[in-house]
């Protein structure tokens, strides 16, 4: 296949050419982009895919992202936050399962000031000294960054959302915006994080040249992740009534990322297994390798709801590490325990 050739080659793709995967109904090229997606992850990482460990660690947040299940103005959302000694419990529990990232993941919370994020991290750091540590705390100052990295973490997670200043605007309150954070995904790169970025696929007010641009970014901050998954309402939003992203538009961005950011770490998400019993799976096949089981503790699991319906909020730990490596084998794949860096 021609096109997809030329956008392997290449690693860029032209507007026109996005639209065109986007859109067509070609059965034979849609095959063509995911098989040859997934060949090149298999000649990145083989069939092996990364397990990180993800501690929902707070659910209090001072932003109202219009999206977001728990933004600061839904009072229907039942508010926790775990201590250092229960945090500390889930690396325990997510180290003797096999994990080697763990990845601390909440609202932006300011009662964990950054003392309390450092006194965390340099905890985990020399409990687990072979265990990488990705932060998703959203938009810190450089200064933040550097006490966290200098303390003991590895990488970051901070999606961009959108790349399209408009429709950054109509997702986010004004106070929020796009330049400052891409300013924090910059300053993270350059202190030395492994840094991810990425979007929600198909939420509302999206069009084809704002998902242009975040390709387009991408390929600017070369991030050694990337994080996409579908929209999906959650009920007490301003986006209650907005369609979901669909499972078939993922698919095909997970695998134009892949052919245009070969080495990228890029997860097949809870949203994706949210809409479609095989979503992840799917989302492997089609070139993402790594995977995000849950080792919150189960009394908090159904309390960090971004988005209704989601999946694995009633499993332990232990449970959803090994459903996601039979699903994994299911396929071919092979769950590995390993830090799973980027190569
Ligand atoms: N507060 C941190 C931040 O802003 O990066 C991390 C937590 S935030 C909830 C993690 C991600 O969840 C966001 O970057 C967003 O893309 C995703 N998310 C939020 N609401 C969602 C929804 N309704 N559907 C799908 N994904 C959603
Ligand atoms: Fe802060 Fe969603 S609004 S995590």
């Amino acid at each position: 296949m021609q096109l997809i050739d030329e956008i392997k080659t290449k690693q860029n793709i032209t507007e026109d050419q996005l639209v065109h995967l986007l859109t067509t109904e070609d059965e034979t090229l849609l095959t063509s982009l995911k098989t040859t997606a997934r060949a090149v992850a298999d000649s990145v990482y083989g069939n092996q895919i990364f397990i990180r460990g993800l501690i929902e660690f707070t659910n209090y947040c001072k932003n109202d992202c219009y999206y977001c299940g728990i933004r600061r103005s839904n009072m229907q959302a039942d508010r926790y936050r775990l201590t250092e000694d229960q945090i500390l419990s889930c690396c325990q529990n997510g180290y003797d399962l096999g994990f080697r990232t763990f990845v601390l993941q909440g609202g932006e919370d300011p009662w964990y000031t950054d003392d309390k994020i450092c006194a965390i991290v340099s905890r985990i750091r020399s409990s687990y000294p072979d265990c990488a540590i990705t932060l998703s705390i959203g938009e810190k100052s450089e200064e933040s960054y550097r006490r966290f990295f200098t303390a003991g973490a590895d990488r970051y997670l901070l999606r961009h959302e959108t790349a399209d200043d408009e429709h950054y605007r109509k997702l986010h309150p004004a106070e929020m915006s796009l330049s400052h954070r891409k300013n924090c995904l910059r300053t993270l790169k350059r202190i030395g994080y492994q840094t991810g970025c990425g979007f929600m696929v198909g939420s509302p007010f999206q069009t084809m040249d704002s998902l242009y641009e975040d390709l387009m970014f991408i390929l600017e901050l070369q991030p050694e992740m990337v994080g996409i998954g579908p929209f999906i309402p959650h009920k007490d939003t301003p986006f209650a009534d907005r369609p979901a992203g669909t499972l078939d538009r993922t698919l095909r961005l997970l695998s134009i990322i892949r052919l245009l950011h070969p080495h990228v770490l890029l997860p097949a998400t809870t949203a994706l297994g949210t809409i479609h019993p095989l979503g992840r799976e799917m989302g492997i096949q089609a070139g993402a390798n790594v995977v995000m089981p849950n080792l919150s503790p189960v009394d908090v699991r159904g309390k960090y709801l971004l988005y209704d319906n989601k999946i694995c909020t009633g499993d332990e730990a232990a449970e959803c590490r090994y459903c996601m490596q039979r699903r994994m084998e299911g396929i071919g794949y092979e769950v590995v325990t390993d830090r799973g860096d980027f190569r």
